[in-house]
């Protein structure tokens, strides 16, 4: 059987990462086409550089943690005999830590760098500015920007993404608000026989496409499901 998870905010917002939709329409205070886009970037790089800097410390600063739902993930594909692949669109990195070992993030990773100039992705924990040097080239400075897709850009691993989302058998989409595309397209193009279910607290615009609907938080149900699953009763 093979397995696609999709990940969004709502699986580590119990880790204490908070998601993306208030209902001011702000992204932690800030706009989004502020601190999320290579228009803001060009605008205000320093800006930019505080807003990511802030969450990488928050993420690496002891004070978060896996939770079970993560960890069940991980669980399920040590167990599992088929193909997985779990897409998220978070930046943190807790699906690696909770031990996921087939994971694509989509959207980019917090603690990770790229080079504006090469390309060159640089694993990064410390602030960026618009004055750091590349630890490999002291020459280039400036050149470093947070290894994240910004709106208008386009997520990574795409080609794999849709592939296998064409040949899957199982589809699971957890805490994601299903809105922001092309992640929220995935579960149109999974085949009729393939079985979908979404975890999520509300209802999302995409929840009719799904068979199966549970709702209610994601570490109290991703790991009952997955659960059900091993079991056979479900
Ligand atoms: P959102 O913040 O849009 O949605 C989070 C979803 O998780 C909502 O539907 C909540 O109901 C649900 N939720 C919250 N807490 C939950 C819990 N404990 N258990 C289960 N569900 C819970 O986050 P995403 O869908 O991930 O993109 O947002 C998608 C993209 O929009 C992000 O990756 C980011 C953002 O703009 C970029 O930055 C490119």
């Amino acid at each position: 059987m093979n397995v696609l998870v999709l990940t969004g905010a709502g699986i580590s917002a119990e880790s204490g990462i908070p998601t993306f939709r208030g209902d001011d329409g702000l992204w932690e205070g800030h706009r989004v086409e502020d601190v999320a886009t290579p228009e803001g970037f060009r605008r205000d790089a320093a800006r930019v550089h505080a807003f990511y800097n802030k969450r990488r410390r928050t993420l690496i600063d002891g004070s978060i943690c896996p939770g079970p739902a993560h960890i069940a993930l991980a669980e399920f594909e040590r167990q599992h005999s088929g193909e997985f692949l779990l897409v998220t669109q978070n930046i943190d990195d807790l699906h690696q830590r909770a031990g996921s070992r087939n994971v694509l993030p989509m959207h980019g990773e917090l603690l990770k760098a790229r080079c504006m100039l090469t390309g060159d992705i640089l694993d990064w924990k410390d602030d960026l500015s618009v004055e750091t040097a590349r630890p490999d080239e002291p020459d280039l400075v400036g050149t470093l920007r947070p290894h994240v897709v910004w709106f208008g850009e386009i997520p990574f691993g795409m080609d794999q993404i849709f592939a296998f989302a064409e040949r899957c058998d199982l589809f699971i989409a957890i805490g994601t608000s299903a809105v922001v595309y092309p992640a929220a397209g995935i579960v149109a193009s999974t085949p009729p026989t393939c079985r979908r279910v979404e975890i999520n607290l509300d209802d999302t615009p995409q929840s009719s496409r799904f068979e199966t609907t549970i709702r209610g938080k994601a570490s109290v149900e991703v790991p009952r499901f997955l659960e059900s699953l091993r079991a056979g009763t479900d």
